[in-house]
């Protein structure tokens, strides 16, 4: 199958929405990163999204909706009053919200849970699909499963070339984290994934939030996660990745002398630092993060990505304070290093 790469237009957007409602898949800009999208209302359109992903069976999708009036035949019940506060402030938006399912929304879609996750993207390309398709969209992240989320259009050429008929083209996505995931189907809303919708404002919108624990750890031995997607190792880059996490100075010393070693081994390791830092490791081979936690929000997927692409075969990256959206990009980064974090002082 040929890929073709699209500019957004009108006429790129209506060749989309034909595609999507024929059952073949778009992939497509949001604000948060890019979707890989169907008809989500088609499960044999929904079960060619885990075939072009290699996704697992068993983790559901998103349904991205154009207008808050799609959302009730989703949906099994009226959206309790919390969920109403964060769909009116935070709506448009990266921000997705589990509800009780309606009979609408194959099981398919779901991976067969009593639930469906919801959201509404501020990306005018992602609404604009959506409109044109006159469908909702099912969409997971439009990378192979396992790699780094795309974050520009180039990044889904490389993980979907030959895979699907056409991406659409619309530069790179502002947040550059996948949504923030929120469970409201209980009395106080619980964040299953965070994002760019922090825990700060939510608890500012609803008076009360709660984290799942599983979201700065791994699952113990059996358990079984309230976020299925919770249970793959994501994000990862080819090179084994290490975060260091303490005092600022001890964190370089430690990170310039695990560098050492690995060129004494032989190896071709690779440093992931906070713009500021980036000095402080001299001639040693760093890539920036940025200069704060939205900028390495926006950055760290492309990063991983550019150290496949050096062939960096260990990396080493500084672990930044988990408030804000830092804890979303500590939630990415602990993934994608499968948890190896060393503490030092
Ligand atoms: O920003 C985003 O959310 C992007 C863009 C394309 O919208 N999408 C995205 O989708 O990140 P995906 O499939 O990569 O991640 C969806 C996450 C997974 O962790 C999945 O397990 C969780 O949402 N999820 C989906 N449905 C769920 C449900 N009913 N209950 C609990 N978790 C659910
Ligand atoms: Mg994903």
């Amino acid at each position: 199958m040929q890929t073709n790469l699209l500019p957004v237009t009108p006429e790129s957007l209506s060749r989309a929405g034909e595609l999507i409602r024929a059952g073949s898949l778009v992939a497509f800009p949001t604000e948060t990163v890019y979707g890989l999208g169907a008809n989500a209302l088609d499960a044999a359109a929904v079960k060619r999204i885990f075939e072009a992903k290699g996704r697992p069976g068993d983790n559901p999708l998103i349904v991205h909706i154009s207008a808050l009036e799609q959302l009730p035949p989703l949906i099994a019940c009226d959206p309790a009053p919390a969920a109403r506060e964060l769909m009116a402030a935070c709506w448009p938006g990266p921000m997705t919200l589990i509800f009780p399912k309606s009979d609408a929304v194959p099981g398919e879609v779901t991976a067969g849970l009593n639930t469906v996750a919801i959201r509404y993207p501020a990306h005018p390309a992602a609404r604009a699909l959506i409109d044109a398709a006159r469908r909702p969209i099912a969409a997971p992240s439009a990378n192979r499963s396992g790699r780094p989320s795309p974050t520009a259009a180039e990044h889904v050429m490389e993980d979907m070339n030959g895979r699907i008929p056409l991406i659409l083209d619309g530069g790179s996505c502002a947040v550059g984290l996948e949504s923030t995931v929120i469970d409201v189907t209980g009395s106080v809303p619980r964040i299953l994934r965070p994002g760019g919708i922090t825990p700060e404002r939510i608890e500012a919108i609803c008076g009360a939030v709660e984290v799942d624990d599983a979201v700065l750890r791994p699952l113990r031995e059996g358990e079984r996660p309230r976020s299925p997607g919770m249970k793959y190792r994501h994000y990862a880059p080819a090179g084994a990745l290490t975060i260091v996490q303490g005092d600022e100075s001890a964190v370089t010393r430690t990170i310039c002398r695990l560098y050492d070693d690995a060129i004494a081994q032989g190896k071709r390791p690779l440093i992931l630092a906070l713009e500021a830092h980036i000095p402080a490791y001299g001639d040693r081979r760093a890539l920036s993060l940025g200069e704060n936690a939205e900028a390495m929000a926006r950055s760290m997927f492309a990063r991983l990505r550019q150290a496949d692409a050096l062939g960096a075969d260990v990396l080493f990256s500084e672990a930044i304070a988990t408030g804000g959206v830092g804890l979303a990009v500590m939630n990415r980064l602990e993934r994608a290093a499968g948890f190896c974090v060393i503490a030092v002082k």
